[in-house]
């Protein structure tokens, strides 16, 4: 018998339906808020106001696009957390309504974990390549910089993580710095394409085990630019290229040191690479580059399964469901969440 499951995020700033039958990928929308662009980052109130505007017209959309019924849906799976409180409130409080007139059950879904699972999405037009389990899995996102051990698809162990900003904070933090505008990630992986990687010099951490810290990046990039802005105001205009190539390269060295470590480590050899950061073009190349020296056998999430999606939500519930991991009506959200 077929189970076909509805995803839902809303944890952050991205609306997004997804449905999943067997493992395999019917339909996935995403409706993004490009409200917060004009205060340079996520304004939570606004964030949970257009996800209210944004819920039902977007799961309506997948549901046409996969030529379904609410009646055909199994079961529907949600973001409980972590996130945004007011936008995971959105996204929980649509699945708690749509399982309670549906009679069908809730799935919570932990987004992080999600991330991870995205590897497991099934295709119908050509034969992809799972992870074996153990793997480890770098997870960069916006809020998450994490090392995790995935020893079976719900059964996840975090080695590392950062002690201060996520590897996406780095990123956009660093953008900001130099005036591009919110989330400054994909404009740095762009400007670096043609810059000068080894052009400038900035500080890497030296922290213990395989846990990570940004947060000195970014003071070493403020005091840089300062200075040299001192000089000549037009310094960043002219360097644009070479500094976003700088700084990408010093995010991923740190990053792969502490991955190859972690590899070594734990004698793990399929490697797996999760999150909005993953689509960082700088990033795969170097990932790919340390698999053939390291022989790893790796995996790289499709472009549009990097960022927050509700794929990830569904393939998660799918594998829940399965289990019989179901929610209660009375489950509230949580802004932190353990895994
Ligand atoms: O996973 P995600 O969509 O949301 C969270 O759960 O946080 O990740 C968003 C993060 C942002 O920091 C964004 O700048 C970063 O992913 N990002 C990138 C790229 N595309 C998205 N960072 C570097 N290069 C990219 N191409
Ligand atoms: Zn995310």
């Amino acid at each position: 018998m077929s189970i076909t499951i509805l995803g839902i995020e809303s944890s952050c700033d991205d609306t997004a339906a997804a449905i999943i039958r067997d493992g395999y990928l019917l339909s996935s929308k995403i409706a993004n808020q490009d409200i917060h662009k004009e205060y340079g980052g996520v304004v939570p109130e606004l964030a949970s106001r257009a996800h209210m505007q944004n819920i039902i017209p977007v799961v309506s959309s997948v549901l046409k696009s996969a030529q379904l019924d609410p009646k055909d849906i199994d079961a529907i799976a949600f973001t409980r957390g972590p996130g945004l409180l007011g936008s995971l409130l959105v996204g929980t409080s649509f699945a708690k309504g749509f399982a309670l007139a549906r009679k069908i059950p809730l799935i919570e879904v932990h987004h992080l974990q999600a991330h991870i699972l995205i590897h497991f999405i099934k295709s119908q037009t050509y034969s992809k390549k799972e992870p074996k389990f153990p793997f480890l899995c770098l997870l960069v996102s916006g809020g998450h910089t994490l090392l995790v051990v995935v020893k079976d698809h719900l059964e996840m162990e975090i080695i590392g993580s950062t002690i201060d900003d996520a590897a996406g904070e780095a990123f956009d933090k660093s953008a900001k710095l130099m005036g591009l505008p919110y989330p400054g990630g994909p404009f740095i992986d762009q400007f670096a394409s043609s810059g000068d990687e080894n052009r400038f010099k900035f500080a890497k951490p030296l922290i213990p085990d395989f846990n990570y810290s940004f947060s000195g990046l970014k003071t070493s990039i403020l005091y840089y630019l300062r200075d040299r802005l001192k000089e000549d105001p037009d310094f960043i205009k002219s360097n644009i290229n070479d500094l976003c190539a700088s700084i990408q390269k010093t995010i991923i060295d740190i990053l792969i040191d502490k991955l190859i470590k972690a590899a070594r480590q734990t004698g793990i050899n399929q490697i797996a690479l999760a999150g909005g950061v993953s689509a960082n073009s700088g990033l795969r190349k170097r990932f790919e580059k340390e698999a053939a020296i390291m022989k790893w056998e790796v995996y790289l999430p499709e472009l549009r399964f990097t960022t927050d999606n509700a794929a990830m939500i569904a393939i998660t519930g799918f594998y829940k469901y399965q289990k019989g991991i179901f929610a209660q009506q009375e489950i509230a959200p949580m802004a932190r969440m353990d895994f």
